[in-house]
């Protein structure tokens, strides 16, 4: 397959194809799939035809996003520009085996960040009660759910309401009733609720999850778990404060941290990283 800077050649200005992204999200599925694109403000004027590009190269492709601006608020959205195609709506994604159905311009999924699930869902024993913070439409608690189904439950939480309901829908689709329990809130509310019922706790908010530290470790069962903590940070003192964080908090719930696998998930921003720590939480009474 020709690449999409290959396939503009000659319709852009030599000193624009360089800035034509390498890569883009494709979010659904042969059926139906949308892509979206980082665009460099100088390709503005060919946007139209980029577009065009992209469709011709993934004919499943119905409509072309190009992201304007970050992610922003509590339901972590971004703007998106329909730039070629028209306007689809929800697509159905499919990723290691398990379906989520979604719409990109109206809740936070990255297609990108499926390997790190598979990497955390591959944690977890069987029996295990697990709490999924900042659930989304459900995709970390539903690879949980597929990759360990002797899991004993798992409690997914997420206050867009939206998201909230394609991830009641999600978990229908991959038949997962049985062991995934949506909640809809906020998890300063709705995590105290499962005091001291957890193994292990999924902390994907990576803008803002260590204000929740304390109702993650108000979470764990007595004896500990192992938590799975995400935090933005600067390459000079990438995994130092992270840490830091988790290990107070412990400390004030009366529980030992110990870092059992800190990870650079991702690039943010220029020398900023979304990193994930995986620590293991252990009781200091028992
Ligand atoms: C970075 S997204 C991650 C979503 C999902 N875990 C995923 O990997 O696709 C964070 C999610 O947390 C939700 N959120 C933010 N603050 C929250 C809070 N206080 N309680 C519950 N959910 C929250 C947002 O609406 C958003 O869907």
């Amino acid at each position: 397959m020709p690449s999409l800077r290959e396939l503009l050649k000659g319709t852009l200005p030599e000193d624009l194809l360089r800035l034509v992204p390498s890569s883009f999200d494709i979010i659904g599925s042969r059926e139906g799939a949308v892509a979206v694109v980082e665009m460099h403000e100088a390709l503005e004027p060919y946007k139209g035809i980029i577009a065009e590009k992209i469709m011709e190269l993934h004919k499943n492709v119905r409509a072309v996003y190009r992201k304007v601006g970050g992610r922003e608020g509590e339901y972590r959205l971004r703007e998106l520009e329909l730039i070629g195609g028209e306007e689809v709506g929800e697509v159905l994604h499919r990723e290691h085996g398990y379906l989520l159905k979604l719409d990109v311009t109206r809740v936070y999924f990255s297609p990108r960040e499926a390997t790190e699930r598979q990497r955390v869902a591959s944690k977890v024993q069987p029996g295990e009660f697990v709490i999924v913070m900042f659930a989304g439409v459900g995709p970390f608690a539903i690879a949980i759910a597929r990759r360990q189904p002797l899991v004993e439950k798992v409690i997914a939480i997420e206050i867009n309401p939206i998201a909230y309901r394609y991830m009641v829908e999600n978990v229908r689709l991959n038949k997962l009733e049985e062991k995934v329990v949506p909640i809809l809130g906020d998890v300063r509310e709705e995590a105290p609720k499962f005091a001291e019922k957890a193994d292990r706790v999924v902390m994907p908010l990576p803008k803002g999850a260590y204000m929740y530290l304390h109702e993650a470790f108000t979470c764990f069962k007595k004896k500990g778990g192992v938590l799975h903590f995400y935090f933005w940070d600067r390459e000079d003192d990438l995994f130092k404060r992270g840490f830091e964080l988790v290990r107070r908090a412990a400390e004030e719930h009366g529980f030992e941290a110990e870092l059992l696998e800190a990870r650079i998930v991702s690039p943010y921003a220029p020398r900023v990283y979304k990193l994930a720590f995986d620590v293991k939480v252990h009781s200091k009474s028992l």
